[in-house]
């Protein structure tokens, strides 16, 4: 049955904003696709942020919700020891870890991803002694005042009503500043005695840039930004939160690079199921805290643990990486081949799992891919926009999808492309 919007719309903040693009109500969800109260099935090309790496109700992963529940075992227990927190650090230790030869001790952060980039902020500032760091151009790391501060868009930050700042920024490798070398410039700025920039604690990337416009840091600057931070005694943080748990085709998006960050944060998919769950990943002796120098309440939502234990298995039983890659292979040859040729002004940047078709070099490059992104929505499917000038359409499904519904959803585009432009 139709639902009222009224309801949200005389009571909810202003602040609301994907129900905005896409104004219906939802009401169900399963695997590829939502639905809402008029019956209405969506596919899923936002797949909750990537939150939803396994898609909408996952049966593997709610089972073992499902039964973790009816044994009426603990749920809420902040950071103290349960079984289902014990589960959860064996098999990411084992399935994960382990198996890449990473050693990390775990934190747990408050539910939110942003939770987690506050603290690896808080602890790399405390293990140097210094305030100011590195962030890139591009960059979203989250919208509490410390991940804010390296947070790059005008809309964001100009919620903020406090200066944000101990934050450098510095251009990303590809795409917008093509002319400049940035890892030239970030050596510069740290062997110049004049150049008036503090010497960072950390320096935080994202390997792929995805609210910045989907730019992929090749692995060769990777490299080269990790011997600069060695080099010079800075820490690296890789911000997973959205690339991490096999986006990119490997579990972690750094490991194409054969990289070792100091500290990775890690949500959205981390909770398997949308549950919120958010951890820092901190090298053995950066492990600096004092107990309960970063705390919170939710610290350890239970069913996450379970749910996060589960999809653990299910990626790793479901070879999910492989599939990743195969099917980002699904995506590059459609959009080469049917969309690209559409015009010499659009281009395509992406792997694994996530892509953005950018129509920012055609004039109204925003207003077209606005334009596309409602036009999907008509045609039955959610997509989101990012990048500059939001120009950016922003191919991110569930990685579980089917080849079907993928190559249902690319048809989908191309339709909404070619009635645009
Ligand atoms: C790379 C990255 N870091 C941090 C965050 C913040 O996560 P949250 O919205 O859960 O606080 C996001 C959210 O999109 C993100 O993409």
């Amino acid at each position: 049955m139709s639902l009222n919007k009224s309801v949200f719309e005389e009571n909810e903040s202003s602040v609301r904003s994907y129900c905005r693009k896409y104004p219906v109500v939802f009401e169900k969800a399963k695997g590829s696709y939502i639905y809402d109260t008029d019956g209405n099935k969506y596919l899923d090309f936002l797949a909750g942020c990537g939150a939803l790496n396994y898609g909408h109700n996952n049966d593997e992963i709610k089972g073992a919700v499902i039964d973790y529940l009816m044994g009426d075992n603990i749920a809420h227990a902040m950071d103290m020891y349960t079984e289902a927190k014990a589960e959860f650090i064996e098999t990411f230790k084992t399935e994960i870890l382990d198996k890449r030869d990473l050693k990390y001790r775990i934190m747990f952060c408050g539910s939110t991803g942003t939770n987690a980039v506050e603290a690896a902020l808080k602890l790399c500032r405390k293990n140097k002694k210094r305030s100011n760091i590195v962030a890139f151009m591009g960059a979203f790391h989250g919208m509490t005042l410390g991940s804010l501060a390296l947070t790059t868009d005008r809309t964001s930050r100009d919620g903020a009503g406090v200066s944000l700042d101990n934050v450098t920024f510095i251009p990303y490798e590809s795409g917008f500043h093509t002319k400049l070398d940035s890892l030239d410039y970030l050596e510069t700025i740290l062997l110049d005695d004049h150049s008036g920039v503090e010497k960072p604690a950390a320096v935080i990337v994202e390997t792929v840039q995805a609210e910045g416009g989907i730019y992929v840091a090749s692995v060769e600057w990777l490299k080269i930004l990790e011997k600069i931070c060695h080099d010079n005694d800075i820490l690296l943080v890789v911000d997973d939160i959205q690339v991490g748990c096999s986006r990119t085709g490997t579990f972690f998006s750094f490991e194409r690079a054969g990289i070792k960050p100091d500290m990775v944060t890690l949500s959205k998919s981390i909770g398997g199921y949308g549950f919120p769950m958010s951890l820092l990943l901190i090298r053995d002796e950066l492990d600096i805290w004092k107990p309960a120098e970063h705390n919170g309440t939710f610290r350890g939502n239970q069913v996450a643990f379970v749910a996060a234990k589960k999809a653990i298995e299910y990626n790793v039983k479901h070879d999910l990486n492989a599939d990743v890659t195969r099917k980002g292979g699904i995506v590059k040859d459609f959009v080469e081949k049917n969309i690209l040729p559409l015009s010499e002004d659009i281009s395509l940047r992406g792997i694994g799992l996530i892509w953005g078709i950018d129509f920012g070099k055609l004039a109204n490059g925003g207003e077209i891919a606005h334009s596309i992104a409602d036009k999907c929505f008509e045609k039955k499917m959610i997509i989101e926009r990012a990048g500059r000038g939001d120009s950016v359409l922003k191919i991110l499904p569930p990685l579980t999808i089917s080849d079907e519904e993928l190559k249902q959803g690319l048809e989908i585009i191309l339709e909404a492309v070619k009635e645009t432009l």
